[in-house]
């Protein structure tokens, strides 16, 4: 059948608002359906990195001499223009403006700024590239107050732990009293997980750093665009290498919401045994009045919500990494508008992690640590294994010495004493080696801290030393 030389009539938009591609529909989207794709709330966030994206499109396209110079200064103009708008626009203009997302919004100002030259911007480009670059820009520059947040937490760590060299507390093993260490060698145990969340962040970012634009829709782009003058106008570390991954590769946002997640069960861990340790049965830490809050009914109640709340933040970052997995694990090659999901799931980890770390932070840097009530917890059980090393250091062997001491603690709990109180002759039987050990030093916590010299461990030189280590990246 022979095609009819008539082309047919434009539709106007059952939505108003800038629409890229109303050519080939007879009509616009029905409400529903704008209400589902329109992507604008969320990533009206994007719009400083769209415009510049968009000037160093701009830029490429008049290098490239598929635009002339003239068209390519006005493009640049019209988007200082936009940025200069965009900047002083309120909650309710962004509410106002009814464009399917943020590269449609910022090409329709940029019609308004510049007139039909904007029409040229988006030769050789497309949403898919487009927002990918966008959003990479976006995330390297949201990791910076990421690194810095970890970075002060860290140092509010440190700070304590360079505080409390001296203060003596019960380590736990499954949640049982387990051996007596310094309190800055516990509070140091939970920077060391940070230092890896902040050298996890620093190797996902080294993958983040790539420029997709220039990869078109899916086949790349057929204008000479210089993509490494584009990567460095842009400040990424390199470009892409296949187009057809580029506009879908998505694997940098799941690792993002990997370091976050585990950055947040980092802080969740914290956060329980702050909550632990602040309760009156533990004793051994007071948080500050600005960290805790009060009951509505109990007058005589302070609570660590901001340890609950860093805590269940925790259970929402993985929720956002499991989501984000099954997002992807289904999807053909190529973009696919599920992708769209990307930054609700990124923009949620990095803002639940942007409140939590203050927080932590400010709850650690202003907690008291009660080294009376964390020494009393210490008894002299803990020292168990020290009697059984006192036992080893003579020859003994370990099993045996381990049954010795063992059979100690057996009648210390039969007679209701601590293990340091009975007899000598109690323990003389359980080993002649006994007989002329000085029994009071060997139940001195101190002496047991100190003797744990090996690098890693909880004596004092080697808690000095954990602190140069941290302290070294963190100056
Ligand atoms: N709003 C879209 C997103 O965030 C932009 C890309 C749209 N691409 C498309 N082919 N419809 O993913």
């Amino acid at each position: 059948m022979p095609c009819t030389p008539t082309l047919p009539a434009q539709t106007p938009p059952a939505v108003p608002g800038a629409r890229m591609w109303g050519g080939r529909f007879a009509s616009g989207p029905a409400p529903e359906m704008d209400r589902l794709n329109r992507s604008l709330p969320v990533d009206r966030r994007l719009w400083r990195q769209d415009v510049a994206g968009s000037r160093a499109w701009a830029a490429a396209l008049g290098a490239a001499g598929v635009i002339d110079p003239t068209e390519a200064a006005d493009l640049r103009s019209g988007l200082d223009a936009v940025e200069q708008r965009l900047d002083a626009w309120t909650d309710a203009d962004w509410a106002a403006a009814e464009d399917e997302d943020v590269h449609t919004l910022v090409e329709r100002l940029l019609g308004e700024e510049a007139g039909p030259v904007a029409g040229k911007l988006h030769t050789g480009r497309s949403r898919n590239d487009q927002v990918a670059t966008d959003f990479r820009l976006w995330a390297l520059e949201a990791a910076k107050g990421l690194e810095a947040g970890l970075r002060d937490l860290q140092a509010a760590l440190v700070e304590q732990a360079q505080a409390h060299g001296d203060t003596v507390m019960p380590a736990y093993t499954h949640l049982q009293r387990a051996q007596p260490v310094s309190a800055a060698h516990w509070l140091l145990s939970h920077a060391y997980p940070l230092e890896r969340d902040r050298a996890r962040l620093t190797d996902a970012l080294h993958r983040v750093s790539v420029l997709p634009l220039g990869s078109g829709a899916i086949a790349g782009c057929p204008f000479p665009v210089d993509r490494v003058l584009l990567k460095e106008s842009l400040g990424f570390r390199a470009i892409s290498g296949n187009s057809v991954d580029a506009v879908a590769d998505r694997d940098w946002v799941a690792e993002l919401l990997f370091v976050m997640s585990m950055a947040g069960v980092h802080l969740s861990r914290l956060a329980e045994d702050l909550i632990l340790f602040a309760t009156s049965e533990f004793g051994f830490v007071r948080l500050s009045d600005r960290f805790s809050t009060g009951s509505s009914l109990m007058p005589q109640k302070r609570n660590p919500d901001a340890m609950e709340l860093a805590r269940g933040k925790a259970g929402r970052l993985i929720g956002e990494l499991a989501g984000f997995l099954a997002l992807l694990k289904g999807l053909p090659s190529g973009y696919n508008k599920d992708l769209q999901e990307d930054k609700s799931a990124l923009f949620a980890a990095f803002d639940a992690l942007g409140d939590v770390l203050p927080a932590v932070a400010g709850t650690v840097r202003s907690m008291e640590i009660d080294a009376g009530r964390c020494a009393a917890a210490v008894d002299s059980a803990m020292l168990a294994t020290d009697v059984a090393d006192f036992l080893e250091r003579r020859g003994v062997p370990f099993r045996e010495a381990h049954g010795a001491v063992g059979k100690l603690v057996r009648a210390a709990e039969g007679m209701g004493c601590p293990l340091s109180a009975l007899p000598r002759e109690l323990f003389v039987q359980v080993s002649a080696e006994f007989a002329d050990a000085d029994l009071e030093a060997m139940f001195d916590a101190r002496a047991s801290i100190e003797a744990r010299a090996a690098a890693g461990g909880t004596s004092p030189a080697s808690v000095q030393a954990q602190i140069a280590e941290l302290n070294a990246p963190l100056l």
